[in-house]
């Protein structure tokens, strides 16, 4: 097994590893349905939360797992800290760091900031989304919330829906889904969707959200990302789900049952409809559970390996 130090990206990972996350996470998902929900692994670990950027699940899912294990918790913020006086990210994390850390969750709006950091600091990193660039704690959580919904993930027709070019969740997962044994396929608008992909990455490329639905057996539908698009590259949102929703009418006209999965946040009546996020088909809200179990596991393994 390589030697994992830290989770920046998907691509470092050996399929050895991925098993290990999946079987440790399964075991702290039966803890997690215990009364007593809280064990040891990581008592005398200190670990500090960086978010740079937004999150409500990421955030709140790491700090729970955190406390479930333990440790105790660090939470940075950009609002109210030193940043806004011009502190740069290696003199903030230097100067956390003084106070005895022993990890570090980073969420980044700059692609490669958790790469950045892990060049200028030993303890583990574990990035919580960088950019457009990754988020692999939410491609663990989607590929191990597949596989405990259908038993397993080789072979399975995978279709990641919607804003391609800006999602460092579709990366995650593609590069995730792929090493596993999926099969995926990216469905959007050709200009949401990034020139060359195809040969990056096995993946087959489909415009028709009628085919991509008609194909796969699981549909992970990602947010349009109007917040990181620096030129308009839809028409109007409205024409967006017209076009590529995941509505109640594409789903009945399948005639047969996919799994439909989202990374959240939804944006309701655009990328998918309510009755379908709300319906028997979706799981998003056992991915957000399975996210608590999924983070300690790494938490934990992490801790091991320093
Ligand atoms: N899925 C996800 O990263 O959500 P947040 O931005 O709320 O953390």
């Amino acid at each position: 097994m390589e030697t994992f130090k830290h989770l920046i990206s998907i691509q470092s990972l050996s399929n050895e590893t991925i098993d290990l996350i999946f079987k440790t996470a399964k075991e702290f998902k039966e803890i997690l349905q215990r009364p007593v929900k809280k064990v040891p692994s990581l008592h005398h670990k200190t670990v500090v939360n960086l978010f740079y950027e937004n999150s409500t699940r990421t955030r709140l899912s790491f700090e729970l797992a955190e406390k479930r294990l333990s440790a105790d918790v660090l939470n940075f913020t950009v609002s109210g800290s030193s940043v806004a006086k011009g502190e740069t990210l290696l003199d903030t994390v230097k100067n956390i760091l003084s106070m005895k850390v022993d990890m570090v969750v980073i969420r980044h709006h700059h692609s490669g900031a958790p790469y950045f950091l892990s060049q200028h600091i030993s303890i583990p990193i574990i990035n919580a989304g960088d950019g457009i660039n990754e988020h692999p704690t939410q491609a663990l959580l989607d590929v191990f919330s597949i596989i405990e919904k259908t038993g397993s993930i080789q072979g399975k027709k995978v279709a990641i829906i919607g804003d391609i070019m800006h999602s460092r969740v579709g990366r995650s997962n593609i590069m995730l889904l792929t090493k596993l044994g999926a099969e995926v396929m990216i469905c959007g608008p050709g200009s949401l969707i990034p020139i060359g992909i195809e040969k990056i990455y096995p993946v087959r490329i489909e415009y028709d959200i009628t085919k991509a639905l008609q194909w796969c057996d699981v549909a992970n539908v990602l947010r349009i990302q109007l917040e990181r698009q620096q030129q308009p590259l839809l028409s109007s949102l409205r024409e967006y789900n017209l076009q590529y929703g995941i509505t109640q009418k594409r789903m009945h006209a399948l005639n047969k049952p996919i799994l439909i999965l989202h990374p959240g946040p939804i944006n309701r009546g655009v990328e998918i409809d309510s009755n379908v996020v709300d319906g028997a088909s979706s799981i998003v809200l056992e991915q957000v559970e399975n996210g608590v179990a999924i983070r300690m596991a790494l938490l934990y393994l992490l801790s091991q390996n320093h």
